[in-house]
């Protein structure tokens, strides 16, 4: 049922459910209220979960989009990874769903000109929308495609005038074990800790997510803003950020606390270095039928041509 290309595995219309089919059959199912009225909130929708996630106004960036059509809205908002709300894939989107998200400020620290606290209004305000739809290839070998809905992080970042001394950025989650109950286990250190080197920040590819499927982030994709690195594994994506810090050094993350063996610091997507656990040659596509054919997986997720360029010379194995 699959149409097979050289960079990709197309998914067949039934497998997919568009975002407003999802929309009207959830709300079908609450008592029969048409799409129309779901829309029709002030502007907002409300998605499965009871917490308003508002339409965005956004232009669709084609040309860094995959073509392949994107995994349903509930695939992407009930299958998650985000420890602070428990270690299941159905832990985020049962127990996020109070997390408040407003007031939000995102500190900015380290070796830049301008540093300081900001809300979030000041923070998300110049930044234009896009939509890009993109390949999220997670470490445990299973693969989605999400329309995230962001700006380039290298158009924030440039706001802050890094110095010469900032090689590297680093990133925390907010730290709240009374909102976030996994924080209250030792499952991993927290805050989570991510990092990216300058350049990579800087990527056009590298991408500040505010939304997707046209809404504002439901919590357990890590609203109100989360970071999507297209060619590197998922871990790297840190949501509900609270801490920008340009530093001189590689931070040292959470996953790489959990095992710096399993979890490298660039964590590019590569089918030829295996996870020491699992091979990271195929991957499973959420959606599509558990028997059916793995797919392989593809050298930095299929945008090799865009970034191979950051690791010339460097080892792949050795910085994985
Ligand atoms: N960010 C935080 N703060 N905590 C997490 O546990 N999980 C990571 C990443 N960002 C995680 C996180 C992992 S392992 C993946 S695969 C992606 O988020 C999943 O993003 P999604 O749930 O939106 O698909």
């Amino acid at each position: 049922m699959r149409k097979r290309s050289a960079d990709s595995v197309e998914i067949v219309p039934s497998d997919i459910t568009p975002f407003e089919k999802y929309l009207s059959r959830r709300a079908v199912l609450a008592g029969g209220i048409g799409l129309a009225a779901v829309q029709s909130i002030g502007g907002f929708a409300r998605s499965a979960y009871g917490q308003s996630t508002g339409a965005l106004a956004y232009t669709r960036n084609a040309e860094l989009s995959v073509t392949e059509p994107a995994n349903s809205y509930q695939d992407i908002t009930t299958y998650n990874n985000f420890y602070e709300f428990g270690t299941d894939k159905s832990d985020p989107s049962e127990h996020a769903q109070k997390f408040r998200t407003q007031p939000w400020n995102v500190t900015i620290g380290g070796e830049a000109e301008v540093t300081g606290t900001f809300s979030l209004e000041d923070i998300l305000k110049p930044h234009p929308l896009q939509e890009r739809i993109y390949r999220l290839r997670c470490v445990e070998a299973w693969s989605m495609v999400v329309p995230w809905v962001g700006f380039p992080l290298g158009d924030l970042l440039m706001r802050f005038k890094p110095t010469s001394k900032a090689k590297f950025v680093e990133f925390k989650t907010l730290y709240d074990p009374k909102q976030m109950p996994g924080q209250r286990s030792s499952v991993l250190e927290w805050p989570y800790v991510e990092g990216l080197r300058i350049d990579e920040a800087m990527h056009p590819l590298t991408l500040v997510a505010v939304g997707l499927y046209g809404k504002t982030l439901p919590n357990q994709n890590g609203a109100p803003l989360r970071l999507i690195i297209p060619w590197k594994y998922g871990f790297k994506g840190i949501k509900s950020i609270v801490s920008i810090k340009f530093v001189e050094r590689a931070p040292r993350t959470t996953w790489a606390g959990a095992g710096a063996n399993e979890y490298g610091f660039f964590a590019n997507v590569n089918p030829s270095v295996d996870h020491p656990r699992w091979s990271q040659a195929t991957e499973r596509h959420i959606g599509a039928s558990a028997f059916g054919p793995r797919r392989p997986t593809l050298p930095f997720n299929g945008y090799a041509a865009q970034v191979a360029g950051l690791y010339t010379g460097m080892d792949l194995r050795k910085f994985f």
